[in-house]
C-alpha cells in the first residue's frame, strides 16, 4: 500500500535533498517567503507553466498570449482599486506582538474563517475568541488594521522626479492595459481571452507555507472578453476546462473540488466566483485554493476608462498616486476608448470578463504532493513521484550498467540522440538499483540501460518508473517507443 506525505515538512526536506526548491539566500539565513527552484524544481514548474500555456493559448483559436513588464503605470494600481484597498486586515497580539491576518486566526473553539481574498470585504471585527498563533494567547488582540500587500519602489535617476512604482500584484491588468492593443492588431472578435504567465509581488502577511504563499510568485491568468448575457455559460465553460486541466495531468479527482465564494467573500463587482481546491494531505487535510475562476463583469475595463480620464488629477497632485481622484465615469461609458463594437449586434458595449487565476507555484506543488508515493519493494522501501510525462522534469534517464566493455560509450550516444528530443539524464555512478531509485524520486517516467546484450543484439532495456517492468528494445526503435509512451 503506498503511502502519501503527511507533514509539510517531509515535502521540504524532499524538495531539498532531490533539487527541486530552496529557500531563498539560504547561505544568509534565507529570505521570507521567497523560494528558489533547483535543477529539477525549474523543470517541473516550466513544464507546469508549459502545459497550461498549450492549453489555454495553442490548443484554442480563441485565445492569444501576452508578457506585460512588471512595472506599469501607477494609475494602474490607482484604477484598479489596488492602491486604495489591496490590504489584509491585521491585528497585532498584545502579549507577544506578532501581527496575523484577521481571517487566519483560529477561535479558541478550532473554528477559522478560509477567506484568502485580501479585499474590503473583511469586516472580521470580533476577535475576543480568537487564539494568537505564536504564543497561544486568546482574546489579546488590538483593533484589526490595513496592512497594503503592494511593494513600492521608486523610478528614475532624480530624487525630485522620481515617482512611486509598484511591483505588479497580479498579472491581470496588464491585461486589461493592453485590451485595444491586442484588439487593434489582432483580428479576434468577441468571445476571446487574453493569457499571460509571469510574476508578481505581495507582502504578505501570513508566512511559513512553503510555495503555497510566497512574497514573490508566478501566476498564470486568463481574462476571456465575451459579450454581457453570455458570461454565464463563458464562466461554466472556463469551471469545466480548468478543472479538467489539473485531472487531465494526473492529479487525483478525490483531491480536487470547486468551492463557491460566500457573498461576504465575493468582490463588490464580482458576479460569482469559484475556486478549485486541492486536499493537501498534511495534518488532518486541508483543502486549500489552487485557482479562482471569477466573473468580473464589466468593472475592469470601465476603471480603466476612469483611470484613463484621471491622468489631470496625477499630475496636479505632483504624481503621488495614492492623492490622485479617480474620475467620475462618462455618461457616455459604454462608447468609452475600450469599448468594443459587435459588427453582428451592431451594438458597441464593453466586454464581460472571465477571469480563471491560477498560481503556477500553488499547481507546481499539487502536482508534486500528488504524484508522491512510498512504497515497499522488495522489503526496501521506494519513493516515487508518479508525474504525468508531460510535468515530469527528466523523461529519459539512461545509464550504462557498468562502466567497461564499451557500454558507456554506446548509452553516451543513445543519451546525445535522445536529448535532442525530450529532457535525459546520463549516470554512470553507483550500483544500478540506486540509480533506478533515484529517479524514481526525480519522477522520471523511464531509465534505459545498455548492459551486456546491447553490443550483441542492439538492444536496451527500459524499465518503466510505476510499474518497474523492464522491456527489451531495439535501440532504433526507442525513440518511436518512448514517443508512443509518453505522448509527448
Ligand atoms: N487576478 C486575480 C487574482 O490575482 P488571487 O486569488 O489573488 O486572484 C490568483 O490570485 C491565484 O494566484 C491564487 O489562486 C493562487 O494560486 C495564486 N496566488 C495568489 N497569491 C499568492 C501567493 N502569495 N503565493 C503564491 N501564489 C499566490
Amino acid at each position: 500500500m503506498a503511502e502519501t506525505l503527511k507533514k509539510l515538512d517531509e515535502l521540504v526536506a524532499l524538495c531539498k535533498r532531490r533539487g527541486f526548491i530552496f529557500q531563498s539566500s539560504d547561505i544568509y539565513g534565507g529570505l521570507a517567503s521567497c523560494y528558489d527552484y533547483g535543477p529539477l524544481g525549474v523543470e517541473l514548474k516550466k513544464n507546469v507553466k508549459n502545459a497550461w500555456w498549450k492549453s489555454v493559448v495553442q490548443m484554442r483559436d480563441d485565445m492569444v498570449g501576452l508578457d506585460c513588464s512588471i512595472l506599469m503605470h501607477p494609475m494602474v494600481w490607482k484604477s484598479s482599486g489596488h492602491v486604495d484597498k489591496f490590504a489584509d486586515l491585521i491585528a497585532e497580539c498584545k502579549k507577544c506582538n506578532t501581527r496575523s491576518r484577521v481571517d487566519h486566526l483560529q477561535g479558541a473553539e478550532g473554528d477559522e474563517t478560509t477567506h484568502h481574498s485580501h479585499t474590503e470585504t473583511q469586516d472580521h471585527t470580533d476577535l475576543s475568541d480568537k487564539v494568537c498563533p505564536s504564543c497561544q494567547s486568546v482574546g489579546q488582540f488590538t483593533e484589526p488594521m490595513p496592512f497594503k500587500l503592494m511593494f513600492e519602489t521608486k523610478m528614475g535617476a532624480n530624487a525630485d522626479d522620481s515617482m512611486t512604482v509598484y511591483l505588479r500584484p497580479e498579472t491581470a491588468q496588464g491585461i486589461f492595459a493592453n485590451f485595444s492593443n491586442v484588439l487593434n492588431t489582432t483580428r479576434l472578435k468577441i468571445p476571446f481571452g487574453i493569457a499571460q504567465m509571469g510574476k508578481s509581488f505581495r507582502n504578505e502577511v501570513t508566512t511559513k507555507a512553503f510555495i503555497f504563499r510566497t512574497r514573490e510568485f508566478e501566476q498564470m491568468e486568463i481574462e476571456f472578453f465575451c459579450a454581457p448575457g453570455t458570461d454565464d455559460d463563458w464562466w461554466e465553460h472556463w469551471k469545466e476546462q480548468r478543472m479538467s486541466w489539473y485531472k487531465d495531468l494526473g492529479i487525483r479527482s478525490e483531491n480536487l473540488r470547486f468551492r463557491a465564494h460566500a457573498d461576504d467573500e465575493l468582490a463588490h463587482y464580482a458576479k460569482a466566483c469559484v475556486d478549485v481546491e486541492y486536499k493537501f494531505p498534511f495534518g488532518s487535510g486541508d483543502w486549500q485554493e489552487l485557482e479562482g475562476i471569477a466573473n468580473r463583469t464589466d468593472y475592469d475595463l470601465r476603471q480603466h476608462q476612469r483611470g484613463m480620464r484621471s491622468l489631470t488629477s496625477w499630475f496636479e497632485n505632483k504624481r503621488n498616486t495614492e492623492k490622485a481622484t479617480l474620475a467620475q465615469e462618462s455618461e457616455e461609458w459604454h462608447k468609452g476608448p475600450l469599448s468594443y463594437f459587435d459588427d453582428e449586434k451592431k451594438q458597441r458595449y464593453i466586454p464581460y470578463v472571465i477571469e480563471p487565476s491560477a498560481g503556477a507555484d500553488r499547481g507546481t506543488l499539487a502536482f508534486l504532493v500528488d504524484a508522491y508515493a512510498e512504497e515497499e519493494v522488495r522489503g526496501e522501501r521506494r519513493n516515487v513521484l508518479r508525474f504525468h510525462p508531460s510535468l515530469a522534469p527528466v523523461k529519459v534517464a539512461v545509464f550504462p550498467l557498468v562502466k567497461r566493455d564499451g557500454m558507456p560509450e554506446k548509452a553516451r550516444n543513445i543519451y546525445n540522440e535522445l536529448r535532442k528530443y525530450f529532457t535525459c539524464f546520463y549516470d554512470e555512478k553507483s550500483a544500478i538499483g540506486r540509480r533506478y531509485r533515484r529517479q524514481d524520486e526525480a519522477g522520471t517516467p523511464f531509465c534505459i540501460t545498455v548492459d551486456g546484450d546491447t553490443a550483441q543484439d542492439g538492444t536496451v532495456t527500459v524499465r518503466d518508473r510505476d510499474s518497474m517492468e523492464q522491456n527489451r528494445i531495439n535501440s532504433d526503435q526507442l525513440l518511436t517507443y518512448l514517443r508512443e509512451k509518453l505522448d509527448l
